[in-house]
């Protein structure tokens, strides 16, 4: 039987590089996504095609990642055996939305929803789309080597467009959130490209592990930002961990001026965690800086950096009636940068 498996896109509101350090994330999911039909074989092939690019691929179940485009989804594959969702191989035609390479998530959407898909197709599958989501995790960290947390696969797992996920990811609680119908989240490309495989998201992440071993904690996002302020660790290390503790009470404030349509002070927490990850957390870049410096002068609510950073896209708070000239007078500005999409 043929199983089918959907995922979307999805853009991170705000609380960036708090999901692997028990934060408060809120991811929106987008219109873009990927669709992926899966036909169980019974050897321990894989054959691979996708609308992206012209030729079919065939690997075997067994092999290593090797770092190239396959990789994905043998390494998804691999998982939906490893949770009894498959017992041979696999044929998989992949048909994705999502921009590449621009923070959308397009990884983990395709993960997903060949989990999905592996799920459909078996009987008596009992695998929740969470364990959908911590198993693609385990795919990336694993299998990949891409030292990401769990917010990307929750969202594209379980949200739906139109809707943000508040995700508590010390917990995994989760609550969706429907998104203001006159204002849009607009998301800008850069035009600078970034990967999280390029060892500066590791580093990051590696600071705040050792954030957490002075402080001897799992959740630095729990600690108090004065005691983080008045302790003797030392820098950088001191202002990545207080970024982490401010950038979580900004989610959570967020979650709350989003639930009650203050946009306004949405707005206003958006530039507060744009400045903490230029400055604390220093994972931005001139010409980001100066796309979201536009973005604000030309009318945005607010407006940030998105995703793992180093490059990548922003994401703007723009009402509904504004939106279409605001982004013609930004773009004409940035003759690198390009719209993506919106949520
Ligand atoms: C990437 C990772 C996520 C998260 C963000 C930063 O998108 O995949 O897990 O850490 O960076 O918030």
């Amino acid at each position: 039987m043929i199983g089918r498996g959907h995922a979307p896109g999805r853009v991170n509101l705000i609380g960036e590089h708090i999901d692997y350090n028990g934060g408060t994330v809120l991811p929106a999911a987008l219109s873009v996504g990927v669709s992926v039909e899966l036909e169980p074989r019974s050897d321990t092939q894989m054959r691979l095609g996708t609308d992206q690019y012209e030729t079919t691929a065939m690997r075997d179940m067994s092999e290593d990642a090797k770092g190239d485009w396959t990789d994905p989804s043998l390494g998804a594959l691999r998982e939906a055996k490893a949770l009894g969702l498959l017992e041979g191989g696999a044929n998989l035609a992949i048909r994705s939305t999502i921009p590449q390479g621009a923070g959308l998530s397009s990884s983990a959407a395709l993960i997903v929803a060949i989990l999905k898909a592996a799920r459909d197709a078996a009987t008596g599958a009992t695998a929740s789309d969470a364990d959908i989501a911590i198993a693609a995790r385990r795919v990336e960290n694993n299998y990949l080597g891409v030292p990401c947390g769990i917010m990307d696969q929750f969202a594209v797992a379980i949200a739906k467009p139109g809707m943000a996920m508040a995700l508590d990811t010390a917990s995994l609680a989760y609550e969706l959130v429907e998104l203001p119908q006159d204002h849009r989240f607009v998301v800008l490309h850069s035009g600078v490209s970034r990967k999280l495989t390029d060892g500066r998201y590791k580093t990051r992440k590696e600071e705040c592990d050792a954030a957490k071993a002075h402080f001897d904690t799992d959740n630095l996002c729990a600690l108090d930002p004065a005691k983080i302020a008045t302790s003797n660790l030392a820098e950088p290390i001191r202002r990545r961990a207080m970024h982490c503790a401010s950038e979580h009470r900004r989610a959570l404030a967020s979650v709350e001026a989003l639930k009650s349509g203050d946009m306004a002070h949405f707005g206003v927490l958006m530039n507060e965690s744009h400045a903490s990850m230029r400055d604390d957390f220093e994972v931005s870049l001139e010409a980001i800086d100066a796309l979201v410096a536009t973005a604000l002068r030309e009318g945005a609510i607010g407006a940030r950096l998105t995703g793992g950073g180093f490059g990548g896209c922003i994401v703007a708070l723009v009402h509904n009636e504004a939106k279409d000239k605001w982004c013609a007078t930004v773009l004409r500005q940035h003759p690198k940068a390009r719209l993506i999409c919106e949520a």
